[in-house]
C-alpha cells in the first residue's frame, strides 16, 4: 500500500523568534501524536557548502554579498534529494528556515531586489504550510545571544522583517502568523 505523503511545514521569522524551540516542539507533538516528523534546518551547517556558510555567518571570513546568497541557495538544493524521498516515505519534515529567510536576508541588503534574490531557490519543494513567528525587532534584541553572528543588528532586522512583510503578500503561499509579545 502505498504511504501518505509528508507534509513539509516551515517556520520562519526573525532572528531570535524562537523557530528553533517551536520546531523542536512541533515534532515531538507530532511524533507522540503516530505521525512520524523529523526536523531539518537551513543554513545546514554540517555540509561543505554550509561550512563556507557558517564561517561567513561567524564572521570568521567574508564573502561577496551575492556569492553567500547563492551559497545559502545551493545549501538548500543540496539537500533536496534527502528531502524529497523522506517526503515520499510519510515523513513530515518541520524544517527551521527555508527559501523565504534567504529572500528577506539578501534583499534586506543595499542593491538587492526580491526578484533577483527569488530565483535561485525557484523549483524547491514547495512548503504545504509556513509559519512565521513574528517579534518585533526590539524584543528581540533582548533576547540571548542578539549580535553575536553576522546580520544581528536592530536596523538589519528590521529590513528584514519588512521584506518576510513583502513575501507574506504572495498568496499561493500557505503563510500563518503568530504573533509572540514578551508581555
Ligand atoms: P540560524 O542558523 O541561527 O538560523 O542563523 C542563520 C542566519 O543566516 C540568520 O541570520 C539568517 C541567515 N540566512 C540567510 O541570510 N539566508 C538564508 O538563506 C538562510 C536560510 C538564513
Amino acid at each position: 500500500m502505498a504511504c501518505k505523503r509528508g507534509a513539509l511545514i516551515v517556520l520562519e521569522g526573525v532572528d531570535k523568534a524562537g523557530k528553533t524551540t517551536q520546531c523542536k516542539k512541533l515534532v515531538q507533538a507530532l511524533q507522540q501524536s503516530g505521525r512520524p516528523a523529523e526536523m531539518m534546518r537551513f543554513p545546514d551547517r554540517t555540509t561543505t557548502i554550509g561550512q563556507l556558510i557558517s564561517a561567513y555567518l561567524e564572521k570568521k571570513s567574508d564573502l561577496e554579498d551575492h556569492t553567500v546568497h547563492l551559497l545559502f541557495s545551493a545549501n538548500r538544493w543540496e539537500l533536496v534529494p534527502q528531502m524529497r524521498k523522506k517526503l515520499e516515505q510519510g515523513i513530515t519534515l518541520v524544517v527551521d528556515r527555508y527559501a523565504f529567510s534567504g529572500v528577506a536576508f539578501t534583499s534586506a541588503k543595499q542593491g538587492f531586489c526580491l526578484d533577483w534574490c527569488m530565483k535561485p531557490d525557484v523549483g524547491l519543494p514547495k512548503p504545504d504550510l509556513v509559519i512565521f513567528l513574528q517579534l518585533s525587532p526590539a524584543e528581540a534584541t533582548l533576547r540571548g545571544q542578539f549580535g553575536e553572528e553576522r546580520y544581528g543588528t536592530s536596523v538589519f532586522q528590521r529590513a528584514v522583517q519588512q521584506r518576510f512583510e513583502q513575501l507574506m503578500k504572495e498568496p499561493s503561499v500557505n503563510w500563518q502568523v503568530i504573533r509572540l509579545s514578551e508581555h
